[in-house]
């Protein structure tokens, strides 16, 4: 028994060497969102505490995202979301795409769908109330209408 709870140890202190990339690459304000449309700061502030760390490549990561294999999740959210949208490459997306990521983000803050869930317990900011909801998806629209 012994042995084994000292090998599980050791495999937990193992995994922690496999490497992760949290590097962000640098962010170009001619292709950032909030630069491309001079987001008010409130509404900047909103998307930097409940999207940005997951679609932007001004991620923060959080403490336990040092720890395996928590950080391996962590970091497949984060790559995962930039794939489907990523801020700091707005300027890089054609029409359709753009239309496309704002009605998208529109329907998935109203449907609760984004922030993801999971994350919104370790990030109070990012658990946003209803009329926080409503600020960015009235911001959504007007970009929209652009
Ligand atoms: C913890 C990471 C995380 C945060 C924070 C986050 N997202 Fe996401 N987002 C994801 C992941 C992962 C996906 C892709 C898988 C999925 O749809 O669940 C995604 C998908 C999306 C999509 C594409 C949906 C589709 O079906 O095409 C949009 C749009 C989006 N997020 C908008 C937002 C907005 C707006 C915010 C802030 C209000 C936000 N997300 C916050 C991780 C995150």
């Amino acid at each position: 028994m012994k042995k084994i709870i000292l090998w599980v140890a050791v495999a937990c202190l193992a995994i922690q060497l496999i490497p992760i990339d949290r590097e962000n690459k640098p962010v170009d304000k001619n292709n950032n969102f909030t630069d491309i449309y001079k987001t008010p700061q409130d509404v900047r502030s909103l998307l930097k505490n409940a999207c940005y760390d997951c679609h932007s490549n001004e991620t923060v990561y959080p403490n336990y995202a040092y720890i395996a294999p928590i950080s391996w999740a962590v970091k497949d959210h984060i790559n995962e979301g930039r794939e489907y949208l990523n801020f700091s490459e707005w300027g890089t997306y054609n029409k359709d795409i753009k239309q496309n990521a704002i009605q998208k983000s529109i329907e998935t803050i109203r449907s609760k769908q984004m922030p993801l869930p999971s994350y919104i317990n370790y990030h109070p900011k990012a658990n946003l109330t209803t009329s926080q909801r409503k600020i960015l998806e009235n911001y959504f629209l007007s970009i929209q209408a652009k």
